[in-house]
This record gives C-alpha cells, structure tokens and sequence, in this order.
C-alpha cells in the first residue's frame, strides 16, 4: 500500500484517545484485525490504499447490516408503518450491473461532473482534495503582551472534511502546533458550520485559534503561501485541477474511447435505468419505492480513515417514486424513519445527529436534503455522514427520458378527473423521487466505534456492545469443564441453537481454556449471551446466562433457552 498519508488518523499514535470521551482509533483498529472484523485488502503484498476486506466477524456483520436494511426497506418498509398518504409502504428490490452502458453516466451527470478538485504536492507526490484543506488561519495570542500572530498566513493546513474534524486533528498532532508546545489542554467550539474557535493552552499563554476550511479560490490565488498539510512547507502545492472519480475500464478485445466504460460510483443509477421495466413487468402502483445494494467505486483522491472513504464500498439505496403534490410528505417520512432505523440498530445517543442541508447548500432540482452523521472518534467533536436523504425532485428520470429517447412517465390511472362511470381519467406524470442513500461500510464502522467499549475492571477490559440484530455471533454454549458429561450437553444444546438461530449468525461452541477466557473471548466479538453447563445443569437441569455488557449472570431452564434466545434476538 501506498504509506498512509501522514495526516491520516490511522497512521500516527492516538493522542486523540487523551480527549475525554473520544474513543482511541488504533485500539479500535487494532481489535477489529485482532478478531477478524475488518483488514488491509492485499496485506501480504503491503495493501491498496482506500481498499479493506471483512474477515470472518465482519463479513457476518456487514451481512447483518444488510438483511437488517433489506429486511425494513424492502420486505417489511418501514416497519409496516403507513405512510403519509395513509396506505402501507410498498417497495420491491432490483440487482443491477456494476457496468452500465457509458450513455447513464452522462445522463446522470458524473461524466461531466463527478469531479473533485485536487492539488498535489510538488515534492512529496502526496495528492489531497482542495476542499478538504482546513488551515488555522488566524490566531490571537492572549496573556503574553496580547500580541497578536501575523493574522494573513495560515500557519498549520490539514485535511478535514470540516473544521471540526481539522480540530479534532490538530488536538491528536499537538506537534502541529510547534513552536507553542501545546499541552493538549484544547477548548473548541464551533463559531458556524464553516469556522471552529480552539483555545489552546500552552503552559506560558493561550492562543485562540480560528480554524476554518479554506476555499478552493483560495488555493488558487494562494497556492504558494499555504503550507502542505503534509510538510508544513509553503510553495509546494500545485494549483486546483478538476479530477474525475468514476473508475474506468473497457469492454472487449479493443481498448479505445468507444469501448471504454465506467465502473459504477452510485447503485441509484441502476434503478432509474430499470424504472420502466419494473413498472411493466410488475403490479407496483404509485407511489412505491425500488431498492438496490451493492458495490459501488470511486477513484477517492484521498482515500482516509479506516473504512469511512474507500474506492471500493457497498451501497444501500431506495429510490422513493411518488406524485409531485406529495413528494414533500414522503421525503419528511422516510428522513425521519431512517433517523430512527439507524437508532434501533445501536447508534443510539448523542453520537447520531440528522442534519438538515441549508438551502445553499441545495442542488439546483433538490427540495430537501437531510443527513444522518454519526460522531466517528477521528471526526470528534464534530460528525461524518452516514446515509444521506435527498429530495431529487424528477431529475433523474427526466435526464434519462431525454438522453435515452425512452419514455419514463407513469400513467396513474387512480388521478384525474372523476368520471361518470365512477373511475378517474388517470394523470401522466413524471414521478418525483426520494432517495435514502446509506453506506453499508460507513455502517459498520460507526457499528463498531459505537459498540467499542473500555472497562478496565474487567479481566479482559475491551468488549463490544453489539445490537444482538447485528452482532455477529448470536450466542455461545460452554460446558464449564470438559467432563461430567458437560460437553455432551454443550454440543446438544448448541446443535439445537444452531438449527433454530444459525441462519441469523454465528452460534459458538468452545471447550478450551478456562471460562473466564472464553466468556472475554465473546466479549471482545460482541456476542451478547453466553450459556453455560455446569454441575447443577446435571442435577436440576438449568443453565447460567451471562450477559455481556453487565457480566452478570442468571439461571433459567434449559428449555428455556430457545425461547430466552428467540425473544432477544427478535426471531
Ligand atoms: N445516490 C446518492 C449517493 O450516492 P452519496 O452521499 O454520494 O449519495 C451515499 O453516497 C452514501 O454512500 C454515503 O452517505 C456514504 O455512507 C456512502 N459512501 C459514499 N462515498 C463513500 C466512500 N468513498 N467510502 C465509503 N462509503 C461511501
């Protein structure tokens, strides 16, 4: 792999974890190699930067993630709940092709305009998105005289997608910061979404910082003074240059411009292209919503913490279709429940925040966006987005009724004038869409970093406080000694568990080591409910229940188990 960035999270010791209540990366990272959740795709031959694969643990976790939001997308939308125009919500799914015909990409707009600006640095090669440089760009030294710091020249740039993750990145680098040794005693809050106040204490003075993104303009009129978020050296950085993200390749023997196609960056696209099939060839009425999962690939200039940007990643997408005269109601609908579907899986708490987009912040056919960001510990204090809501309005399928000369409007027959027959002259429309656009990977990771968990009073301190819906392993079944006839009823008990619950996860069986160890080895998977055999199991035919995240531990009948296990997991 290329060598992590040196600004990545990743790549340097965790200061980060000083900050009270900031969860320490590298521990975090470190776990989920550890136990087999997440690892560098390529390791042996020294990685791919922006690719990871899911080991064991975390391939069943990202498959819980899935079946989770296939499960209450799709098979039961929304939890059987009726939707605003008081009707239970309808949707069916679609698989499509990673590669579409190239003429979608146009249609969608990411041949033209799936770009990022990037800037290179001249002496290392080190590559960055422009609108990702975040500068303290003015500082005031209080105390001291109250100088004042040269107020035009930045004197620290990082890559942050936010001032506050800039913050939070210059807290864990107080080197950054040289020469005002900062003693990591750091005061932040943010000023507006675009600028963040520090107060960072040095054991002579106190600075105020301003900290803020820097604008792409910027960079272009000021390239030669700001630093390298690199180096820290000026007259380095190249100018902005558009750089297109969509990964390409070719189809066939010939490779030239008419073979070449795209890998794609978005699963949406696959559903717009689709839309006419569906409502042919299906009986779904308006309005209705069409689910696709799957891989989705963009060439990332800066490819950054763990998993949260890769080139590689899985999307879950609904494309929403519904009348124009009700898009606003339904778009409310679904920012709402997926606020709430993203809680009832574990993310629960002050870490998950919806964020609706200001009106500037709107493309031009958008109604409505709102985001659900979650407080990753390397954007801490502030967030990342998880899953994004969007009022698309009709763009989508207008673009490809006009690139593709197809006509994509639906024909309502329960719209229109009432006839004197008593049935409706029926409306031809293009429907408006709503789409909720979640990450799986995101997902998992912000799983993971909310379920890590330190308890230095516990014999093994890190554990996992898994959602049981998503928790890899479901259970596990240890006879308390390998004797005694405690095995046998183990492997019983766990062939039982196995057939009833195996299709939801893992159900574990381990006879080696002592109990405490095996019960630290579930902790650290996250798995939330371990039963044990012991002496009495053989006299009165109970078992213990230990439970994860209070280690405390109960009994209840053996055949009870099923049921215990069945009412937590919600089978
Ligand atoms: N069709 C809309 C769309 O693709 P997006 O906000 O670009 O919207 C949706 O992507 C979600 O996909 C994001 O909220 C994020 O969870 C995930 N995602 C996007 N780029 C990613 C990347 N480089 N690495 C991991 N996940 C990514």
């Amino acid at each position: 792999m290329s060598t992590p960035a040196p600004n990545d999270p990743a790549s340097h010791s965790d200061a980060a974890a000083a900050v009270p209540g900031r969860k320490p990366m590298d521990a975090i990272m470190s776990l989920c190699k550890r136990r087999g959740f997440i690892y560098q795709a390529s390791e042996i031959y020294g990685g791919i930067n922006g690719f990871w694969d899911y080991g064991p643990l975390g391939a069943l976790m990202k498959r819980n993630l899935r079946e989770a939001w296939w499960q209450d997308m799709i098979m039961n939308p929304a939890w059987g709940r009726r939707g605003p125009n008081g009707e239970p919500v309808r949707c069916v799914p679609v698989e499509t092709c990673i590669i579409q015909h190239p003429r979608v990409w146009e249609a969608s707009g990411h041949v033209g305009g799936f770009n990022d600006p990037m800037v290179d640095d001249r002496e290392t090669k080190q590559r960055f998105r422009a609108d990702h440089l975040c500068a303290v760009w003015n500082s005031l030294k209080l105390e001291e005289h109250h100088t004042e710091l040269p107020r035009d020249k930045p004197f620290v740039s990082v890559i942050a997608s936010t001032p506050g993750e800039a913050v939070a990145h210059i807290q864990s680098n107080p080197k950054l910061l040289r020469p005002y040794r900062l003693h990591g005693s750091f005061k932040v809050s943010p000023f507006d979404d675009r600028v963040w106040v520090a107060e960072a204490s040095d054991k002579d003075a106190t600075l105020l910082l301003l900290v803020r993104a820097v604008e792409v303009d910027e960079i272009r009129a000021h390239h030669d003074l700001i630093p390298s978020p690199f180096t820290q050296k000026r007259s380095v950085l190249t100018e902005p240059r558009q750089f297109n993200l969509m990964f390409f390749t070719y189809t066939g023997a010939v490779f030239n411009e008419d073979a070449k196609v795209y890998l794609r960056p978005e699963t949406a696209q696959g559903i717009f292209v689709q839309f006419k099939n569906v409502v042919d060839t299906t009986r779904v009425k308006m309005p209705f919503g069409i689910g696709n999962t799957g891989r989705s690939f963009r060439n990332e200039v800066t490819p950054r913490n763990f998993t949260f940007r890769s080139r590689e990643f899985e999307q879950a997408e609904l494309e929403f279709f519904c009348h124009p005269s009700e898009s606003r109601e339904w778009y409310a609908f679904w920012r709402d429940f997926r606020m709430e579907w993203w809680k009832s899986i574990g993310l629960a708490g002050d870490n998950l925040v919806l964020r609706e987009h200001d009106k500037d912040e709107l493309s031009h056919y958008s109604q409505g966006t709102s985001d659900v960001e979650y407080r990753f510990p390397f954007t801490a204090p502030g967030f990342g987005e998880l899953e994004g809501i969007a009022h698309r309005g009709d763009f989508d399928l207008t673009q490809h009724q006009k690139h593709s000369g197809a006509r994509l409007e639906y024909f309502d027959q329960e719209r229109g004038e009432l006839l004197p027959n008593g049935s409706r002259r029926g409306e031809r429309y293009i429907p408006h869409c709503i789409e909720p656009a979640a990450g799986l990977d995101r997902g998992v990771l912000a799983l993971i970093c909310e379920a890590y968990t330190r308890d230095e009073s516990r014999p093994s301190p890190e554990f996992m406080k898994f959602h049981p819906r998503i928790a890899p392993i479901k259970a596990a079944v240890f006879p308390l000694v390998n004797k005694d006839g405690m095995p046998e009823r183990a492997e019983a008990l766990h062939a039982e568990l196995n057939r009833r619950f195996g299709r939801q996860g893992l159900i574990e069986t381990d006879a080696k080591q002592t109990i405490g160890k095996r019960y630290a080895r579930m902790d650290e998977a996250g798995c939330p409910f371990c039963f044990t055999i012991d002496g009495q199991t053989m006299t009165d035919q109970t078992v213990t229940v230990r439970d994860r995240d209070t280690g405390g531990q109960t009994r209840i009948g053996i055949d009870r188990v099923a049921a215990f296990l069945s009412d937590r997991l919600g089978d």
